[in-house]
């Protein structure tokens, strides 16, 4: 008896197909196969072939490989029974259920364990979703459970992994596949600087546009493995799932993360665009989603924790004007929190500094035309604070531990934590005419434990339930807890604490691959930034911060004319288009110049688009290299035009035909060749608009 079963999403095939009763195995992933392919035949032709030093028959790379079935790589399920024996599991067929999504059922009657496949193609976002359930009969301990494995392409000499730290997240290393493991982990507790859970695999010559590309994102914030493995017989294995170890608890029923995954023939932008599209339509619940995204003014980098109220409506005032619609009260306004080394969890308003509470502030944020955000760092707590005094058993992890930023973390698995958190969070929610709240979480964990990260998604999904018109921003010392599994919570990402236009640059271009404008907040800093010392031009600074969720964070009090000239403009053409980009998808270009880092936002009608090429560096020829753009229709023709040519320097003394007005080209051209910037200073930024005539 032979079991097969495909999934389509409308651009890719997933072919799954099981000799006997064994678990099944991905026998094709790839762009979409014939209606009628026939998926026995596949199964028939899928298989290698056997010779010297090899067993007689190849294990199968299984959805879940088997150690007991000499599976020579990795195994899917690493399990003991609570005296610490280990079980040696091996499935068998129970039951499949294909209606809308794919649910597999294999049990181990021996060991008294069930294996649940779950997947779900997406033929809008074309994002299969494929998710693992282990039951047992008995609690049982848990050391490793992989989310449904992958083959991972042949046709692929390296992949691309996300790595980052404070300021300078979503960096992309590139690990050229070789016999063995890349393995990442992350032991740390939360999604974590140091390892996104996402992976891009690139077929041989891609690049942002061209070529095959398969991708995965663990949605999950309590940290991730991932293991990617060439066997010795060429095979290749992907596997993510929860950092080992991290169910402390013995129990009956484990599950993994939904693991996201989807395939392009269209570069890397393919699977960007998947993410973007299947996180902003599917991940996200918008409160109000007819309501544009507001323009935000964050207060931190003005006051820090020196709250006084005139200053702030000042601040508030100088905001609206130039076009901010939110204003973000950040850490200080509780407790004693005159600086970060105390009164984390004393969630009660500083009445030091708001002597007649948040009110006189709020109304005048909406006096001025703004809505009103509030920080709160829920899951933390400094020793110095009334509630540690009060409850000291209520921190996580020993006396003795390392501290983080002087704070330890709440035990978020203790229902009586995170009752007294939903009560103070949702007594100031009620009082106070609050629609946002950005939710920080500044330290890593003294332990992963996954009842931790369950603990979290509790606390926000129930406050989420009782106040559904607040929106929440994820933040962790920037973008330190940034997956699907917050996002599904959440509605904004902090992507970085780096408000250094040059540096954003680069991480929102990066982190583009997974997340779309709508999501990605990005913030005018001041002139000189406070993370780097750098001092970069307001119409840079700008233009990078349009590239996402608009906002400010600077003193505005510091801006002199001209800055608030561009500034006001700047936002005020955001507020234009901000209707078509949120929904447009991010393409990022392949620049010919390595100084250039280019994207081009194209609107879900592909009727128009704006393109922003960012100037990193300098760069080492004289004159810009042609730009081309991408997923443009080759036969139209499109109006573009440069639309803050006026900016360019008194050095660019020639007259290319975009200095001076606009031009009405082909696609084909505009893909082909691509188009002739003029030349400029390092750290600005062109800005390009085109429209299909
Ligand atoms: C870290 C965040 O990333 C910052 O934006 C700010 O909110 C501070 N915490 C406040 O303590």
């Amino acid at each position: 008896m032979q079991h097969t079963w495909r999934l389509d999403d409308g651009k890719q095939t997933l072919v799954l197909t099981t000799a006997g009763e064994r678990l099944p195995q991905v026998v094709y992933w790839g762009a979409t196969l014939p209606d009628d392919e026939d998926l026995h035949t596949l199964h028939a032709a899928n298989a290698i072939d056997v010779t010297g030093g090899m067993l007689d028959e190849n294990p199968d790379l299984s959805l879940c490989p088997e150690a007991v079935r000499s599976f020579p790589g990795q195994p899917g399920l690493i399990v003991r029974d609570t005296d610490g024996t280990p079980l040696l599991p091996k499935f068998c067929f129970e039951k499949a259920e294909q209606n809308g999504k794919l649910d597999l059922t294999y049990v181990d009657a021996e060991n008294g364990l069930t294996l649940t496949f779950t997947f779900t193609a997406d033929t809008e976002t074309h994002m299969v979703t494929a998710r693992t359930t282990l039951d047992a009969t008995r609690p049982v301990h848990l050391h490793w459970l992989a989310a449904p494995v992958l083959p991972a392409p042949q046709q692929s000499e390296e992949m691309i992994d996300v790595s980052g730290r404070w300021c300078g997240e979503f960096q992309l290393g590139r690990t050229a596949w070789s016999a063995g493991i890349r393995y990442r982990e992350n032991r740390t507790g939360r999604t974590g600087h140091e390892h996104f859970p996402g992976l891009i695999i690139p077929c041989t010559g891609a690049t942002n546009t061209r070529g095959e590309a398969y991708a995965f994102h663990y949605g999950w914030s309590g940290g991730h493995r991932m293991v990617a493995e060439e066997l010795q017989d060429g095979r290749r294995q992907v596997q993510f799932g929860h950092a080992a170890r991290m169910e402390t608890q013995a129990a009956t029923q484990f599950r993994t993360a939904p693991l996201y995954i989807c395939y392009s023939d269209t570069g890397l932008n393919g699977c960007a665009v998947a993410f973007q599209r299947h996180l902003r339509d599917r991940i996200v619940t918008w409160p109000q989603p007819a309501t544009p995204r507001p323009v935000h003014y964050n207060c931190w980098e003005a006051v820090y924790f020196d709250h006084k109220l005139p200053v702030l409506k000042d601040i508030a005032d100088r905001a609206a004007a130039l076009g901010a619609e939110r204003f973000v009260l950040d850490d200080g306004w509780f407790g004693q929190r005159d600086d970060d080394t105390r009164s984390l969890s004393d969630w009660e308003v500083d009445p030091r500094k708001y002597p007649d509470g948040l009110k006189p502030l709020i109304d005048h944020v909406h006096k001025v035309g703004m809505t009103f955000g509030l920080w709160f760092e829920p899951e933390m707590i400094n020793p110095d604070s009334d509630i540690h005094r009060a409850h000291p058993d209520w921190a996580l992890g020993g006396e003795d531990q390392t501290l983080g930023r002087q704070q330890k973390a709440l035990n978020m698995a203790l229902p009586e934590v995170r009752d007294f958190l939903y009560d103070r969070m949702s007594k100031i929610l009620r009082d106070n005419a609050i629609e946002y709240i950005k939710w920080d979480h500044n330290r890593v964990l003294p332990m992963p434990d996954a009842a931790q990260t369950r603990g979290s998604y509790a606390l926000i999904d129930r406050l989420r339930a009782d106040f559904p018109h607040v929106e929440i921003e994820t933040c962790a010392s920037g973008g330190g807890r940034i997956d699907f599994g917050i996002l599904e919570r959440t509605q904004r990402v902090w992507l970085s604490d780096s408000n250094d236009a040059l540096e954003r640059l680069r991480i929102q271009h990066d982190a583009a691959l997974f997340l779309p404008l709508a999501v990605t907040g990005s913030h005018v800093g001041p002139r000189r930034c406070h993370t780097s010392g750098r001092i970069l031009d307001i119409s840079f600074r700008a233009w990078v911060a349009a590239q996402r969720h608009m906002g400010f964070e600077m003193d505005p009090r510091e801006l002199d004319a001209y800055e608030t000239a561009v500034l006001t403009e700047v936002t005020s053409w955001w507020k234009h288009n901000r209707h078509w980009m949120m929904t447009a998808d991010i393409l990022r270009l392949d620049s010919a110049d390595p100084a250039v880092i280019a994207e081009q936002q194209l609107a879900r009608d592909k009727d128009r688009f704006v393109v922003f090429a960012g100037k990193a560096a300098t760069s080492d020829q004289i004159a810009p290299r042609p730009l081309r753009l991408t997923a443009l229709d080759p036969a139209a023709t499109y109006r573009i035009s440069l639309i803050n040519r006026e900016t360019a320097p008194g050095l660019s003394r020639g007259k290319p035909a975009l200095k001076t007005q606009g031009m009405d080209v082909s696609g084909a051209y505009l893909m082909r060749h691509g188009v002739t910037l003029p030349w400029s200073f390092p750290e600005r930024m062109w800005v390009l608009e085109g429209h299909r005539l």
